[in-house]
């Protein structure tokens, strides 16, 4: 993936094939990352069929980061539906280059997933918003100023989370709230003044995933539902100093509510 002359639907189209012999599964019809807070998240949406580390597929690196499992599961649900789990999400902030974070993304569109379920633990800049909220991403500002297309792909990115999505969400959970996402380079949180520049900007949530792999996931022409868990409000918004602490025991205790949100919103997809 980091030789500019290989392209890197050849090696997502490898690694559908690793994934294929793996799971025994030829096709998947739903893609699930899990970001940090939505680890045990995936349990309840089905029955595990296949379970490896990411490591065996080709094109995936090792996991970085305590909290980012590094394992890709089959799960089949109880209407039938293949899911790809991906525990193992690899940020841009890692350094390895804008094609490793998107990899997962089109090897799920290579084994067959028209649908992308993006998660992430994430900074609140709604002071409504305890950690441990779920929210829906309703639109993203990618901050990077990376993108995952490479030359001359002009595509449209309306309605990139989709409202049809959105909408199936909010009839499983009416109470959810949505809001736009901001991708920020990290690793390290904003500072209190980015944070005022992303709600003047008409973000709401701030975060370091997610944006550039719907870009990827909408090149690959899957339907896209992003979901952020809260972890903490955002620096400036909370005056107390933020900690990766703090964020990993916000996932923690927003684990029950949050696997039931999801298994009941795969189900109905
Ligand atoms: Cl405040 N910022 C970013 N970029 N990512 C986060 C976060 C904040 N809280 C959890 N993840």
């Amino acid at each position: 993936l980091d030789d500019p002359a290989t392209d890197p639907f050849e090696v997502a189209s490898a690694a559908a094939g690793d994934i294929a012999r793996l799971t025994g599964v030829e096709r998947h019809d739903i893609a699930l990352t899990l970001g940090s807070g939505w680890g045990k998240a995936a349990e309840l949406i089905g029955e595990t069929t296949a379970t490896f580390p990411a490591t065996e597929v080709t094109g995936f690196s090792r996991p970085a980061l305590e909290g980012h499992v590094g394992t890709l599961r089959s799960v089949l649900t109880p209407r039938g539906k293949r899911v790809l789990v991906i525990g193992a999400r690899t940020h841009y902030y890692e350094g390895h280059g804008v094609r490793r974070v998107v990899h997962s993304v089109r090897t799920a569109a290579a084994t067959g997933a028209r649908t992308m379920v993006l998660t992430n633990g994430a900074g609140g800049m709604k002071t409504t918003w305890k950690p441990g909220t779920p929210v829906l991403i309703s639109d993203h500002i990618n901050l990077t100023a990376d993108s995952p297309l490479e030359g001359a792909t002009f595509i449209d990115l309306t309605d990139l989370y989709s409202m049809r999505l959105r909408d199936l969400a909010r009839s499983v959970d009416p109470s959810l709230d949505e809001g736009v996402y901001c991708q920020f380079r990290g690793p390290q949180y904003e500072t209190p003044a980015e944070v005022r520049m992303a709600k003047s900007f008409g973000g709401h949530i701030v975060g370091m995933s997610t944006a550039l792999e719907a870009i990827a996931a909408r090149q690959s022409g899957m339907e896209i539902l992003g979901f952020s868990l809260i972890t903490n409000m955002a620096a400036g918004i909370q005056t107390t100093p933020l900690s990766h602490q703090e964020v990993i025991e916000a996932g923690r205790e927003a684990e029950p509510v949050i696997s039931s949100l999801l298994a009941r919103v795969i189900g109905a997809l």
